[in-house]
């Protein structure tokens, strides 16, 4: 059998070239980091729950008009989307204080935002993922003004969508971060929503009791990470409503 091309690994994921030109592999790794990779652990049936979680929340996008990366999930961990040149931002919306923002500015965590904050990180490990603002999205190119206005529009239409999905099954979405990526179509480029959607990348609380089923479950210590993530995978109908298992996610289909 031949061995396929890695092109990337990173702290979750690996890329591999696909099995057209324009597709990529997605494999989701068990590693869970956090703390910039400082806390590390394997947490097993991770990657499964979040391969599926990113293929419901990309397809439910995809579904109302919201262009992602996504093609389609080949297994139980990997997923074929396109190729895309990731623009080195890490666009976070908060619709509640928690996390960074509560750190930075003194704003107890949970307390509600007069409106959906948009902030922007460099992608650079190296610094630690730093805030940056448009002004230095500009200066040093990363991104257009024309891109910026896509990227603000296409964070806050996929947080209206997941907002509403997730409250729909007792869930805040208190903050969520998402990548965007550059698809070329000959002479013209659009930008897509990349990367993954998962509880990694969000903040999810019930909306009852607040019990975080979120990545703050490994980052604090706070119990299971995948009960946490089985949870919202069941209460989504990502997995068969009777059979929610602690420890072993049982996928359907
Ligand atoms: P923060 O409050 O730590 O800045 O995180 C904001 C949101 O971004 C939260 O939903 C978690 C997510 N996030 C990532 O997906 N990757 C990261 O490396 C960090 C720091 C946060
Ligand atoms: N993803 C980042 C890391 O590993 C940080 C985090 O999610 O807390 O290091």
């Amino acid at each position: 059998m031949a061995r396929r091309k890695k092109i990337y690994e990173g702290k979750a994921k690996v890329l591999y070239e696909g099995p057209e030109p324009g597709t990529i592999v997605q494999y989701f790794k068990d590693d869970a980091t956090a703390f910039n990779a400082e806390k590390k652990d394997v947490i097993e049936g991770k990657g499964v729950l979040n391969n599926r979680l990113s293929e419901y929340f990309m397809t439910g996008l995809g579904n109302v008009g919201v262009p992602t990366h996504f093609l389609k999930r080949l297994n139980m961990r990997e997923q074929l989307v396109r190729s895309c040149e990731i623009i080195p931002l890490e666009v976070i919306v908060r619709n509640y204080a928690a996390g960074s923002m509560s750190k930075r500015l003194g704003i107890a965590e949970g307390t509600q935002l007069p409106r959906p904050i948009v902030e922007y990180c460099y992608k650079d490990d190296s610094l630690g993922d730093p805030l940056v603002t448009e002004e230095h999205i500009a200066a040093f190119g990363w991104a257009s003004q024309q891109d910026m206005d896509d990227i603000i529009a296409l964070a806050l239409r996929v947080n209206d969508y997941l907002s509403g999905l997730m409250y729909g099954v007792g869930i805040r979405l208190v903050d969520f971060k998402i990548e965007i990526g550059r698809v070329f179509d000959g002479d013209f480029q659009r930008l897509v929503v990349a990367d993954e959607i998962s509880p990694d990348s969000c903040r999810l609380w019930d909306i009852e009791s607040g019990q975080k089923l979120d990545k703050d479950v490994f980052r604090q210590d706070l119990g299971s990470l995948t009960d946490a993530y089985t949870e919202v995978a069941r209460r989504l109908g990502v997995l068969p409503k009777q059979s929610h298992q602690p420890t072993k996610p049982t996928l359907i289909n």
